[in-house]
């Protein structure tokens, strides 16, 4: 573990619910571990009028409630609220950068982290004030949150703005999902193991799908999400990431723009979607009343703060294709969606099946399969045909399971634990770059034009369900099904 010098972190939005439920947990993690000591300054900057006492006291209120699997510890948590700090400022005032540059001008040589945890609407206002107020100084980075922007266009203009006061190499766009460990784990798994090269590709793949579902629902966040959709607020950063972490070539190296080129590559060899082929290659699905876990939840229309009559997607499914040497021809499913019947994220690799089968009495035609299991429990399994015992040569698949909590008794970083420590360090490598950004943009964007083109409503699903009819179907038209479904 790299011990930090004194840093600064400057935390707009700081009595928002990321900043409390996330950010300061994970700092006090940090803290917790020795990453850093009580010299650091954690300047939270927000709209309410509350002295830095009130926040403190809401902020141990809030860790407290938010630890990850650790304790609350009362005597460390004193000497950690040291480092906090407060500062009422509002976010579209030139005057008040002004105010806060004066504030904070004893730390200028230090590492300064400016963290915009606040809607992305915000940003291009911002960056013109913080450019205009010149509060950037040689050690300074931003941390923009996702998603950026709207489209392409929306999100170079906020690039534009922001750019205006910090190089490309000050930025720091988050997707969280890249520092989730078990993301790291996939890396790991990938190029740290000589075993799955030979078979990471087309003739060796038949097919990848990569799931992220949620049991949750909108959670009081019905405006940003009605605004959002599922496919703007998953598919265009969390899984597009996913996608290129499992289809990216070997980088030569880990630095980060090393990394972000592959990713890029990506990104770029995969195949439009617009208004022709999207009937075909995508599913949009909305959830109605139903059951999870035995409970009943209402429908996304009968959400609080869900305007009536609302088209917003809150399920999507496409078949993604990468048009590249390697994936050539293998589909890449995704599905994401909230009100699903399982809160889950995995990656599901189905290999090719035996070319000729020698056994008369095979049961079952069950090729061999890679299940990355993200979360809730990381694992890694891979299912092989044995012979069942009898006298009959009957084959039945089996699983060889890794179980990553039991093999590691350390306890993993969480996602914005390792972000935040990695923007203090300097480390690109997680975060987004320009390019990678208006590219996913510019493969999301004829989606959503085709959606709009074809002027369907989403398809309707139960909450509890696996999403819309129309999803197994979108896949079962390839000969295949959904890894819970089959
Ligand atoms: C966020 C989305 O980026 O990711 C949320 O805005 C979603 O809608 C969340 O619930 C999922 O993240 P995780 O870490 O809980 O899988």
């Amino acid at each position: 573990m790299q011990v930090l010098d004194p840093f600064e972190i400057v935390l707009f939005g700081g009595t928002g619910d990321l900043a409390m439920r996330k950010l300061i947990p994970a700092l006090y993690h940090r803290f917790m571990a020795g990453q850093f000591d009580a010299r650091a300054h954690i300047l939270s900057v927000a709209s309410s009028a509350i002295s830095r006492e009130d926040y403190i006291a809401r902020a141990a209120e809030q860790c407290r409630a938010h630890l990850d699997g650790m304790e609350f510890n009362e005597a460390r948590w004193l000497e950690f609220a040291t480092c906090l700090d407060y500062q009422q400022a509002d976010a579209t005032r030139l005057e008040d950068y002004r105010a806060l540059k004066a504030r904070i001008a004893d730390r200028d040589a230090q590492v300064r982290v400016w963290f915009l945890s606040m809607s992305p609407t915000f940003y291009t206002t911002m960056g013109a004030h913080m450019a205009t107020a010149g509060v950037v100084t040689p050690q300074a980075r931003v941390v923009l949150e996702k998603p950026l922007g709207t489209d392409r266009l929306s999100a170079a203009r906020i690039n534009e703005e922001i750019g205006k006061s910090f190089t490309e190499a000050q930025i720091y766009r988050i997707d969280h999902y890249l520092g989730k460990e078990p993301v790291q784990n996939l890396l790991a798994l990938r190029f740290g193991n000589a075993l799955f090269e030979p078979l990471w590709r087309r003739g060796r793949i038949r097919h990848v799908q990569i799931t992220v579902g949620e049991q949750l629902g909108v959670e009081g966040r019905a405006k940003f999400y009605d605004a959002t959709g599922a496919l703007r607020d998953m598919v265009q950063n969390h899984m597009l990431q996913l996608l290129c972490i499992m289809a990216m070539e070997p980088p030569a190296n880990s630095d980060a723009d090393t990394v972000r080129d592959e990713k890029l590559k990506v990104l770029r060899a995969l195949r439009p979607i617009n208004a022709d082929n999207v009937e075909l290659k995508t599913v949009r699905g909305q959830y109605r009343a139903g059951t999870i876990d035995g409970k009943k939840v209402v429908g996304y229309a009968d959400e609080p703060g869900v305007p009536a009559g609302s088209s917003t997607e809150t399920f999507v499914a496409i078949k993604a294709e990468i048009d590249n040497w390697r994936w050539a021809g293998v589909p890449f499913y995704l599905r994401t969606g909230k009100r699903l019947q399982q809160q889950m994220a995995e990656i599901a690799i189905t290999f090719d099946d035996v070319p000729l089968s020698i056994f008369p009495n095979r049961t079952q035609d069950s090729p061999n399969q890679l299940v990355i299991r993200l979360q809730p429990d990381e694992s890694v399994t891979l299912t092989i045909m044995a012979k069942a015992p009898g006298d009959a040569m009957r084959l039945r698949p089996v699983s060889l399971a890794l179980d990553l909590a039991e093999s590691f008794k350390e306890r993993p970083l969480s996602a914005y634990e390792r972000l935040l420590m990695d923007v203090v360090k300097g480390n690109l490598t997680l975060f987004m770059r320009r390019d990678e950004l208006d590219t996913a943009w510019s493969w999301i964007d004829p989606i959503r034009a085709g959606w709009a083109h074809a002027g369907n409503a989403p398809k309707t699903y139960a909450a509890g369900s696996w999403g819309p009819a129309a999803s197994t179907a979108m896949i079962g038209r390839d000969g295949y099904a959904w890894r819970d479904e089959t």
